[in-house]
């Protein structure tokens, strides 16, 4: 049952089965995205839906820790938020180094840098995604509101693990690259050691791999993101709302 804690008073909710039947103002729904009036809400759980407390938005300890940090059946929390939009911004900055590069002089200094933010900036990439695909496994996958087609849901799927398993094999292969160059492979003041013994037409193998892939990395993530405003604007589902950082 959902407690009434005043006129105008805002609640957060999160997993007890309850039942809204009172015109309680400002609600929000635990780790979604859903804050409105009790008819929004009504209309969207049908009158009913999962909660397990009921907390007053002045907790706000609570409110700011157990209650966004971690994914919820409804949303992502701060840290798949947070890892999400640290990777847009560093595949940016990894494609725009090595494109960049291409303005300066083979052996030049600022060429050299660029390469070498490329290949450390790519590689932190490596582990900010390792790390998390192990928190995904570890938390709920919040579905969209309303739920989409199966065909869609299906697609999505398979889109998530193809951007995933690039995300992991490009910075693997541009160790190998390196690796197989003899070169040595940077790692914000360490060198990471070599993943295979120098092999020049290896490597050159490698590169045409990397570079192929690279390339499917930017189509991929340019339909991920077509994807995500064609839910939004023309869809109206919360796919890209429960992405987006909560409003406090
Ligand atoms: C998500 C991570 C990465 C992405 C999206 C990416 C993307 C790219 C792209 C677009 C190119 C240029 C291809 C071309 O010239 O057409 C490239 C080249 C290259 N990348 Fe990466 N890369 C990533 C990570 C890494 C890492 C971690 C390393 C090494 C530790 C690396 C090493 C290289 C090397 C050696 C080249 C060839 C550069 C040259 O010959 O001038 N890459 N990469």
């Amino acid at each position: 049952m959902v407690e009434y804690a005043g006129e105008g008073t805002d609640l957060v909710l999160s997993s007890v089965d309850y039942t809204l039947t009172d015109n309680v103002e400002n609600l929000t729904l635990s780790g979604t995205a859903i804050k409105g009036d009790a008819t929004e809400l009504f209309g969207r759980c049908g009158g009913q839906a999962r909660a397990a407390c009921i907390i007053p938005r002045s907790s706000t300890f609570l409110r700011n820790t157990t209650m966004t940090l971690r994914n919820t059946h409804e949303r992502y929390g701060t840290i798949s938020i947070g890892l999400h939009w640290l990777t847009l911004v560093l595949l940016a900055a990894v494609y725009a180094c090595i494109e960049l590069r291409e303005f300066f002089p083979k052996g030049s200094d600022p060429r050299n840098l660029l390469k070498h933010w490329h290949f450390m900036l790519g590689l932190l990439v490596f582990g900010l995604s390792a790390l998390r695909l192990a928190w995904n496994l570890a938390n709920a996958s919040p579905g969209i509101t309303p739920p989409s087609p199966h065909w869609q849901a299906v697609s999505a799927k398979l889109m998530h693990v193809a951007l995933y398993a690039l995300l992991l094999a490009l910075p693997l292969t541009g160790w190998l690259i390196l690796s197989g160059e003899g070169k040595p492979i940077p790692f914000f003041g360490i060198e990471l050691p070599p993943l295979i013994d120098a092999n020049r037409s290896l490597a050159k193998r490698i590169e045409n791999l990397h570079e192929a892939g690279a390339n499917l990395g930017l189509l991929l993530i340019g339909l991920h993101a077509a994807a995500a405003l064609v839910h939004h604007h023309l869809m109206r589902d919360d796919t890209l709302r429960r992405m987006w950082p909560q409003r406090r």
